[in-house]
């Protein structure tokens, strides 16, 4: 294995994150009842899996290592920016499902930010998809893409964390409204 087909691993599980959202959204407008403990656990693998796992292992050494090639470093900019939009949008729908919890009419934005999520997954993963084949293919040495790889799955607790941030995404996708 290396660095990039571990981060393409990510991007498949992401994936099936972005579909999940992207339903999750679609049937909130309609009306379908979600209930709250799946739109928590939506939270969770968002904080989790893509804002604290998978966004670290690029922005603390893929992102790093292809930079110090002094090349690619407009398209890393992007990146670290769309990051933060992201990070953004995972906070309003952290903050509105707590209101909508508490009583408030609160679906809606819910349902807006989820939207804008999906989006946002869509768009910045195809991004950096292609951004892989270009610093697999010219920037990266064989060395670095197993050194970095190896360092991904030294973290025993994180490779742990990943199986129950997936086994969530198993949980969500076979839930009535997701399969509807
Ligand atoms: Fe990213
Ligand atoms: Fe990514």
């Amino acid at each position: 294995m290396s660095a990039s087909n571990q981060l393409r691993t990510d991007h498949d599980q992401v994936r099936r994150l972005e579909k999940i959202i992207s339903k999750c959204a679609s049937e909130l407008y309609k009306g379908t009842k979600i209930p709250f403990s799946d739109l928590t656990k939506i939270t969770i693998v968002i904080s989790e899996f893509v804002d604290t796992i998978h966004h670290s292992r690029e922005e603390d050494s893929y992102f790093p290592c292809v930079a110090s090639y002094d090349t690619l470093k407009e398209e890393i900019r992007k990146f670290m920016i769309e990051h933060e939009f992201g990070r953004n949008i995972a906070r309003q729908i952290s903050h509105h499902l707590k209101r909508w919890k508490n009583g408030e009419d609160a679906q809606e934005p819910v349902s807006r930010y989820l939207r804008t999520y999906a989006i946002f997954l869509h768009d910045h993963l195809n991004k950096e998809n292609k951004f892989f084949d270009i610093a697999e293919a010219e920037v990266l040495s064989k060395e670095e893409e197993i050194e970095m790889y190896e360092q991904y799955r030294s973290v025993f607790a994180i490779v742990k964390k990943v199986k129950e941030l997936i086994a969530d995404i198993d949980y969500l996708e076979n839930q009535p409204w997701a399969k509807n």
